[in-house]
C-alpha cells in the first residue's frame, strides 16, 4: 500500500458564500474526493478556509491542484504537509463545519510548521492539528 500523505492549507474566500454555494461546492468536492480516495475536513469561518486533506501523495496533490483552481477562494497557503501513519478522517470524503472565526484564525496561524514532524506523531504533535481534531470531535458527536 502506498504511504499516506496529509496536507493542510488556508485560503480566503473571494466573496461571501451562502449555504447554497457551500452545498454545491461540497457536493462536487465529495464526488471528486471519493473517486480519488481522499478524506479530510474543511472549516469555514470569517471568510477564511482551513482544509485538511489525506490520501496517497499523488491523490492529495491531484485534489489540491483542483482546489487551487477554484474561483471561490484565493491566497492559498500550504501550512504543512508530510507523511502520516493513518487517516484521521477515515469516514469523511470531506467533512465540513462552519467554525467560529476565531478558531479558523487560530488554526491558520497555528504552529503547523514549528513542530515538524508533527504528522508522524499525530494529534499530540501539533497544536493546530490538536485544535482541529478537538473541534471536529465535538462537531462529529453533535452530528450523530
Ligand atoms: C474551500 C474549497 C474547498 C474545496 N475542496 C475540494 C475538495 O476537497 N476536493 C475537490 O475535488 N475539490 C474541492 N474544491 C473545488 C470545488 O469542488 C469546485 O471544483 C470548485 O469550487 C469549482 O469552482 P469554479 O466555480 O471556479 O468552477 C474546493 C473548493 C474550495 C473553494
Amino acid at each position: 500500500m502506498a504511504p499516506l500523505h496529509a496536507l493542510v492549507y488556508q485560503s480566503q474566500a473571494t466573496r461571501p458564500l451562502d449555504a447554497n454555494d457551500l452545498d454545491r461546492l461540497l457536493l462536487d468536492a465529495r464526488v471528486a474526493n471519493e473517486l480519488a480516495d481522499v478524506t479530510g475536513a474543511l472549516l469555514h469561518g470569517g471568510q477564511r478556509f482551513v482544509q485538511y486533506l489525506e490520501g496517497t501523495r499523488a491523490d492529495v496533490e491531484q485534489i489540491y491542484a483542483r482546489i487551487a483552481r477554484a474561483s471561490q477562494h484565493h491566497r492559498l497557503e500550504i501550512l504543512e504537509q508530510g507523511r502520516v501513519e493513518k487517516r484521521l478522517f477515515q469516514r469523511w470524503h470531506m467533512g465540513f463545519a462552519t467554525a467560529p472565526q476565531t478558531l479558523v484564525q487560530q488554526l491558520s496561524q497555528s504552529q503547523w510548521r514549528r513542530e515538524i514532524p508533527w504528522l508522524e506523531d499525530e494529534s499530540a504533535a501539533s497544536s493546530g492539528l490538536a485544535r482541529l481534531l478537538a473541534f471536529w470531535k465535538e462537531e462529529a458527536v453533535l452530528a450523530h
